[in-house]
């Protein structure tokens, strides 16, 4: 089959494989995805074996009030359980928050994860920008950031910790003296952490553990990346505005975790073993990788704390889309960036697989350079 150079306004996400498949005639099993951010050890074995035994869980509605998955969740978490409400993906969560603190100015970072300007857009709310800037590796200032706060009369703050698609992170000290400065001025603060457990030190990145200081926070997670399990649809928040989670729980569908992810959520918390292999496969591979990528002349490597790195290509004639071609050939995929505000066609993004998957990558990106 003779494949044609992808003009590239066509862009491919994470999830796009169904794309993939029609454009370049690659089936989607054989794609490896550096793209969608996923952990490739698969599900943990105590939710596969859960699931498997206990596929009649389907037979009944699962409990309205989720009490055993919010307490597991809780417990994982080191927090209380009546400040945990569960959700379907963090995408709803986010859509939910979002739509009930219902923002008339709302501040997000620039790039990050396009989910929020979308929600904040429908719940009719301005989204302003807070650009980061490569020149000092996309960190955050945070005397520009409580000064933009108060010069756009921001009333909902959104970061990501760690950011998509920079992979920078925020301390939990850095997130208090922000949160200090919101709370005392009627800001709400939304953090995702859907990567923070793969940072190297999940406590001294995750705000979780200041959620009962802080009512104008709200702190949220999902299993999809971490757990490697995205089409579970599990996801968690973290407040503790009691009004706010009271008035979501008035308005929000019933159900919307079913009773598979609800069995899934009470066991997976609890694979230590599995945990474990996860954090030490990722900060093993995000050292290795990163190095081998820092020798390639050529290429910026912005330091990672996820499980991802963004990648910039300062060499004339060469861009991201061309570097996503040549490893979609080879049935790789990575993400271009270039549609993130704030990017330009020079940027991409991988996460860290197995260590043959990203040795082959790896081998590919030094040939396309060389
Ligand atoms: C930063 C961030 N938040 C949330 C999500 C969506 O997660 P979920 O599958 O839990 O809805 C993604 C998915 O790519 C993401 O990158």
């Amino acid at each position: 089959m003779k494949l044609r150079m992808i003009q590239h306004k066509e862009h491919f996400h994470g999830s796009d494989l169904e794309k993939i498949e029609k454009v370049y005639g690659i089936r989607r099993e054989e794609i490896v995805s550096f793209s969608a951010n996923v952990n490739p050890l698969g599900i943990c074995p105590r939710m596969k074996e859960a699931l498997s035994s206990h596929l009649d869980v389907v037979t009944s509605y699962p409990d309205r009030e989720y009490t055993a998955l919010r307490q597991a969740i809780a417990s994982y978490c080191g927090t209380d359980a009546s400040y945990v409400m569960v959700g379907n993906g963090s995408t709803e969560l986010i859509s939910l928050f979002i739509k009930s603190r219902h923002p008339r100015q709302a501040l997000i970072l620039a790039p990050t994860y396009s989910e929020y300007e979308r929600e904040i857009g429908l719940s009719g709310g301005t989204c302003h920008y807070f650009t980061l800037h490569a020149d000092n590796g996309f960190a955050l200032n945070i005397d520009a950031l409580t000064e933009e706060l108060t010069a756009k009369q921001i009333d909902l703050l959104i970061l990501c910790n760690p950011n998509n698609p920079t992979s920078t992170a925020l301390t939990k000290e850095v997130m208090e003296s922000i949160l200090a400065y919101a709370q005392s001025h009627g800001i709400g603060v939304i953090v995702d952490e859907t990567y923070c457990e793969f940072t190297p030190d999940v406590e001294a990145y995750s705000a979780i553990s200041l959620v009962p200081s802080y009512s104008c926070l709200v702190v949220l997670r999902g299993v999809s990346k971490f757990f490697a399990s995205p089409g579970l649809r599990l996801g968690y928040a973290v407040t503790s505005d009691e009004g706010l989670l009271s008035y979501i729980r008035e308005h929000k569908d019933p159900w919307t975790i079913n009773s598979l992810a609800d069995l899934a959520g009470q066991v997976m918390f609890t694979d230590t073993e599995y945990i474990q292999g996860v954090r030490s496969l990722i900060q093993t591979e995000r050292t290795r990788v990163c190095e081998r990528l820092r020798a390639i002349p050529g290429l910026t490597v912005f330091e990672p704390y996820a499980n991802f790195v963004l990648l910039r290509i300062d060499r004339p004639a060469r861009n991201a889309a061309q570097l996503f071609d040549a490893a979609i050939r080879q049935k790789m995929m990575i993400r271009d960036c270039s549609t993130f505000p704030g990017l330009t066609e020079q940027y991409f993004r991988l996460c860290f697989m197995l260590p043959e998957d990203n040795d082959r990558l790896l081998t590919l990106i030094e040939e396309f350079f060389a």
